[in-house]
């Protein structure tokens, strides 16, 4: 099994093999998806939401991801490994935005960190990629902003946006990101930014063109108990297999089936 790589990841771009990508947050989680074949795993601040129970990405820290993506890449021997950059771990200033980055590299062993944001975020993301940290835009909806914007709300629908969109993304590309996340794009926006680009557009609510497509490990299986966009396709509903199981071990205790002589040591006679 080859490691998947920066340079990997653009050829299969060039070749027109899609690309695809997973979120998991733990060690038994990103096994599973790394024998699966999956290309990329993301280590997501949607942790917040899917795994600790917060309302939105923004309570999020930089410990809880790396916490994380240590149990993440432990797990992992061909997938490209991507750590989110949480809230506030690269607003402060620039240096605090290397600081962190360069720890989900080092002790996390990320291969690279993302990064939510366009031209507001130039300068902080152009100085993390200048220490030699490769990093992985995101455009589109930017769940980091949630607060500010009152909503999650679809991007690429009027003129002013879709240029800003464009622009964002082509200087993104200039500055050196190796990939771009797009969130929540008008397909066709999506389409032309991901052909105006070398390096490999990565979608989710963004359309069948894009290079390739990312998903939350939770919404995929249906272990989320919470709300699920329109974007998402259901493979499994693991909440319902997994609370018929839990029901059933809770009967078989009560009523004194579980544990039989073939689930129990004996001393042998
Ligand atoms: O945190 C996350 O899961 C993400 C994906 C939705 C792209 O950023
Ligand atoms: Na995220």
């Amino acid at each position: 099994k080859k490691k998947v790589t920066v340079h990997s990841l653009r050829k299969m771009k060039q070749q027109g093999e899609k690309i695809t990508m997973l979120t998991a947050y733990d060690y038994p989680t990103a096994k599973l998806l790394d024998e699966a074949g999956v290309d990329c795993i993301l280590v997501g601040d949607s942790l917040g939401m899917v795994v600790l129970g917060y309302e939105n990405t923004t309570r999020v820290t930089t410990a809880d991801i790396l916490h994380h993506t240590k149990a993440v890449t432990r797990g992992v021997e061909r997938a490209f490994v991507v750590a989110d950059m949480p809230y506030l771990s690269y607003h402060i200033s620039k240096e605090e935005a290397v600081r962190n980055a360069g720890i989900l590299i080092q002790e996390g062993l990320a291969d690279a960190v993302k990064m939510e944001g366009g031209s507001v975020m130039f300068e902080t993301i152009q100085h993390v990629i200048d220490a030699n940290i490769p990093v992985v835009g995101h455009l589109g909806l930017l769940p980091q902003s949630v607060l500010r914007e009152g909503g999650y709300f679809i991007k690429g629908k009027e003129e002013k946006e879709i240029e800003k969109l464009k622009n964002d993304a082509l200087k993104l590309q200039e500055m050196g990101v190796v990939a771009l996340t797009l969130e929540s794009v008008i397909a066709d926006v999506a389409k032309e930014i991901t052909e105006a680009l070398e390096i490999p557009v990565i979608g989710i609510g963004a359309g069948k063109d894009t290079d390739g497509q990312v998903l939350v490990f939770h919404d995929v299986v249906g272990l989320f108990h919470g709300y699920i966009p329109q974007f998402v396709k259901q493979y499994a509903q693991l909440k319902d297999i997994t609370t018929k199981a839990i029901e059933n071990y809770v009967s078989d205790v009560k009523s004194g089936i579980f544990p039989d002589k073939e689930h129990s040591f004996y001393q042998k006679k």
